[in-house]
C-alpha cells in the first residue's frame, strides 16, 4: 500500500515549493518603544499557499527550517491566515499557563474546526471553561476509568479476533475500526449494530470535515458532508437524552447526563450533545495514532516487543485492569517515548486577546498562534538525539522530560491539559497488552511509513505489519 493520490501530488508540488527562495524576513509587528521586546521575525511563503503545503508534507521538517531561520517564535502565512509559530517549552509555557489571560483556545480553535466542535470543553475560555470542565472531570473520575476499561475489555477481544494475520496486515485502518467500536460501546452505549454502523460514518464525516482543505459549504465537498453528518449526530444524541437520563447505565453519555460538580451544577441537554460529539472526536484519532505508532516503533525494535511481550505475560491475565497499569512500566516508557516522536496533537491553537510577550517576542492581540508541540519534542537542544527511538530516555534513572515541565506536552498542560489522558493511556494499553499476548510482528528493513498531517501526523499507507499468530 503506498501514499493515496492526492498525497503524492501534493508531496510534488512541496517539493516545487521547497526550490523557491527564501524571501526576506520581515518583522510582525514593532514592539513598544522601551519595552525590550523583539519583533516576531517571519516571511509569508508562497502567494494564497503561504507553507501550508510544507507543512502537511513535512511538518517537523518546515518547523525545523524556520526555526533555523527565525528562533523561536516566527510568523508564516498556511491554512488561509497569517500564524505565529511558537517553539520551545519557555514559549509553550507562556502561552498554555496563560498566566496574563491573553490566549484564547476559544478563538484560536474556532477558526480550525469551530465549524463542526463548537461548544466543545476546549473551544471554550476562563470562567465558562472551568464551570463546563468542572462537570465534565465527573466522568473522568477514577471508578469510572475503572468501570471504562472492564467494559472496553470484551470489546477489545472481540476486535483483535477478527485481525487476520498476514504478510501485510493494514494495522492503521483496523486500529482506527477498532477504538471506533470501544467508543461506540463504552462511550455511546450502543451496541455494535446497522444504527452503530450509521454512527460512526456519521461521526468519521464530522472529523475529515474539519479537516478540509477547501473550508466552505460546497455541495459534494468534505465540509458540507461534515456539517451534514454534525445535525445527524446532534438529533441522534438529543433523542437518546431522556432514556439516558431516566436510566442507570455507566457508559460515558449517560454518566455526563447525570454528572453533577461538587457545588450541584449540571449540564442541559444542549450541553451534553455538544460535549459528546466534541469527546468521541478529541478520544478517536489520538488513541489511534497512538497505539498504532507505538506497535510500528515495537516492529522496528523487536527488542522492546519482546521486553513488553514479557512483561505482559508475567502480568499472568489476559486483561488488564485499571489498577494493573502500575504493573506494566517498561510498556509505560514505550507509550511515552511514542507520544514524544510522534505528538498526535502535534500543534495546539490559541489566539492572543491582548498584546503580550512570548520569549522575549512581542505579539499583537489578534495573533493566531500555533504551539508546536510536536517539533519542540523532535529539536535539540530539548531532546537529545531527538530522532532516536529511545523509551529509557523516561527511565526513573535519566527522566529526561524533567529538564523543562513543557519540553513533553503531548497533552498539553494546564487548565486545558487533556481530560481524556489516563483514559486515552489506558485504551492504548489495554490493547496493546492483547495485542502482545497472543501475536508477534515486524516489517520489512528499512520501512517507515508515509506520513500526513490531520491534528498531528498520521500514517496514510495503511501502516502494514507482518502479523502472526502465537501458538497457544
Ligand atoms: C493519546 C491520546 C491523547 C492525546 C495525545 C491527547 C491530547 C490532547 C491535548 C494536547 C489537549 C489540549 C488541547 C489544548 O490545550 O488546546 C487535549 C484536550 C482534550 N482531550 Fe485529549 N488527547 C488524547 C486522548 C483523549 C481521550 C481518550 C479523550 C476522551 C476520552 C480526550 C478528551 C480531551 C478533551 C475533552 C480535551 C479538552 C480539555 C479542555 O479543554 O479542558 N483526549 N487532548
Amino acid at each position: 500500500m503506498g501514499a493515496p493520490l492526492a498525497v503524492r501530488v501534493r508531496d510534488a508540488a512541496a517539493t516545487l515549493v521547497d526550490r523557491v527562495p527564501a524571501g526576506e524576513p520581515r518583522a510582525l509587528a514593532e514592539p513598544p518603544p522601551g519595552s525590550g521586546l523583539r519583533p516576531v521575525l517571519g516571511e509569508p511563503g508562497l502567494p494564497v499557499l503561504g507553507q501550508t503545503l510544507g507543512f502537511l508534507q513535512n511538518a517537523l521538517g518546515s518547523a525545523r527550517r524556520l526555526h533555523e531561520r527565525f528562533g523561536t517564535v516566527f510568523w508564516t502565512h498556511a491554512f488561509g491566515t497569517r500564524l505565529v509559530l511558537v517553539v520551545g517549552p519557555e514559549g509553550i509555557e507562556t502561552v498554555l499557563a496563560n498566566r496574563e489571560k491573553a490566549f484564547s483556545s476559544e478563538r484560536g480553535w474556532g477558526y480550525f474546526i469551530g465549524a463542526f466542535f463548537e461548544r466543545g470543553v476546549m473551544l471554550m475560555d476562563l470562567e465558562e471553561h472551568r464551570h463546563h470542565r468542572r462537570i465534565m472531570q465527573q466522568a473522568f473520575k477514577r471508578e469510572r476509568l475503572v468501570s471504562y476499561t472492564d467494559a472496553m475489555n470484551p470489546a477489545i477481544a472481540r476486535g483483535i479476533a477478527g485481525w487476520e494475520p498476514g504478510l501485510a496486515f493494514p494495522l492503521f485502518p483496523a486500529a482506527k475500526q477498532l477504538t471506533l467500536d470501544i467508543a461506540t460501546e463504552v462511550f455511546v452505549g450502543e451496541e455494535l449494530g446497522a444504527g452503530a454502523d450509521r454512527l460512526n460514518d456519521a461521526f468519521i464525516d464530522v472529523v475529515v470535515g474539519g479537516q478540509a482543505i477547501v473550508r466552505a459549504d460546497v455541495p459534494g465537498g468534505k465540509w458540507h458532508r461534515g456539517l451534514a453528518s454534525r445535525r445527524l449526530l446532534e438529533a441522534y444524541f438529543r433523542q437518546q437524552i431522556p432514556a439516558k437520563r431516566a436510566g442507570t447505565a455507566t457508559d460515558l453519555f449517560s454518566v455526563l447526563c447525570h454528572a453533577e460538580s461538587e457545588d450541584g451544577e449540571r449540564f442541559s441537554d444542549e450541553d451534553v450533545v455538544n460535549h459528546m460529539i466534541f469527546t468521541l472526536m478529541a478520544a478517536h484519532d489520538t488513541s489511534t495514532i497512538t497505539f498504532a505508532m507505538l506497535v510500528y516503533y515495537l516492529a522496528v525494535h523487536p527488542d522492546w516487543q519482546e521486553r513488553l511481550r514479557s512483561e505482559s505475560r508475567a502480568l499472568g491475565t489476559p486483561v488488564i485492569g485499571y489498577d494493573d497499569l502500575d504493573a506494566l512500566p517498561a510498556m509505560d516508557l514505550a507509550f511515552r517515548e511514542t507520544l514524544r516522536m510522534n505528538a498526535p496533537v502535534g500543534m495546539i491553537a490559541r489566539e492572543t486577546v491582548a498584546d503580550t510577550a512570548i520569549d522575549g517576542h512581542f505579539v499583537p492581540a489578534g495573533t493566531k498562534l500555533m504551539v508546536g508541540i510536536h517539533p519542540t519534542q523532535r529539536m535539540e537542544p530539548w531532546w537529545d538525539d531527538p530522532d532516536r527511538f529511545d523509551p529509557e530516555r523516561f527511565s526513573p534513572e535519566r527522566r529526561d522530560e524533567r529538564r523543562h515541565p513543557y519540553a513533553w506536552a503531548p497533552f498539553g498542560g494546564n487548565v486545558h491539559k487533556c481530560i481524556g489522558m489516563h483514559f486515552g493511556s489506558m485504551e492504548v494499553k489495554a490493547i496493546l497488552h492483547q495485542l502482545l499476548l497472543g501475536h508477534r510482528w515486524s516489517v520489512p528493513a528499512g520501512y517507515e511509513p508515509v506520513m500526513d498531517y490531520g491534528t498531528g501526523p498520521f500514517p496514510v499507507d495503511g501502516l502494514p505489519v507482518r502479523l502472526e499468530r502465537l501458538a497457544g
